[in-house]
């Protein structure tokens, strides 16, 4: 069964109980919070109380996307927040088999995101060490940008790779119905999905990709 993580990023903060419960009745299995340093990336954000806030109401396990450098400073941080999942990227941090250890060590699962543009050579090592692994198929920093192709032989190969390492392997940027059923046979199993989600009723769309992939 294909696991859906709606992208906090994308959701109506106005309203964000509303949107939130929304997407938990719908059947979503993680909630993906994107984090953003105005440095690693272009952008800023989740606010750290957009996580408390969540925690008020529900317990639902938080995966999060750690776009910031030097991640290895604020694990400790975003495990007491109630993350999950923490995915950091390997082209921000200097010792990324450390952060990977220390994000075990504090009980949570480690994972790694990669750039677009990064392969999974310079990865390989530390793939044994990962519970998660994060293929962008956007260039990170922005919701509703335009799906890269060029991920895809990447993507394949990583699926390839978790049937050994056994790592869930995830895909995030413009990810719809269409893609999850592209992408689901090549071994990815987790799907952080924005835009997509926000555009129509969630609670038919994650049931639609349910059935479909199941
Ligand atoms: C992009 C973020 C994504 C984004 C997904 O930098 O990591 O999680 O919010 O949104 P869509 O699905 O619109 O690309
Ligand atoms: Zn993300």
């Amino acid at each position: 069964m294909v696991k859906i993580h709606p992208s906090i990023l994308c959701a109506d903060h106005g309203n964000l109980e509303a949107d939130v419960k929304r997407l938990i009745d719908a059947g979503a299995d993680y909630l993906h919070m994107d984090v953003m340093d105005g440095d690693f990336v272009p952008n800023f954000g989740l606010g750290t109380e957009v996580f408390s806030c969540i925690k008020n109401y529900t317990d639902i396990p938080l995966d999060v996307h750690l776009m910031i450098r030097n991640p290895s400073k604020h694990i400790r941080f975003f495990r007491k927040l109630g993350a999950e999942i923490i995915t950091v990227h390997p082209e921000a941090d200097t010792h990324i088999a450390g952060t990977l250890a220390l994000i075990k060590e504090l009980g949570a699962v480690p994972g790694i995101a990669l750039n677009p543009g990064t392969s999974v050579e310079t990865v390989k090592e530390v793939l044994p060490l990962c519970g998660h692994v994060l293929a962008m198929t956007v260039n990170p920093g922005f919701y509703g940008q335009e799906f890269l192709e060029f991920t895809v032989g990447k993507i394949e190969i990583l699926g390839e790779l978790s049937k050994k390492y056994g790592y869930s392997l995830c895909v995030d940027g413009n990810i719809n119905a269409e893609r999850v059923k592209r992408l689901h046979p090549m071994g990815v199993s987790n799907f952080v999905i924005g835009t997509a989600l926000f555009k129509e009723e969630p609670v038919e769309l994650i049931r639609r990709i349910k059935e479909e992939n199941s």
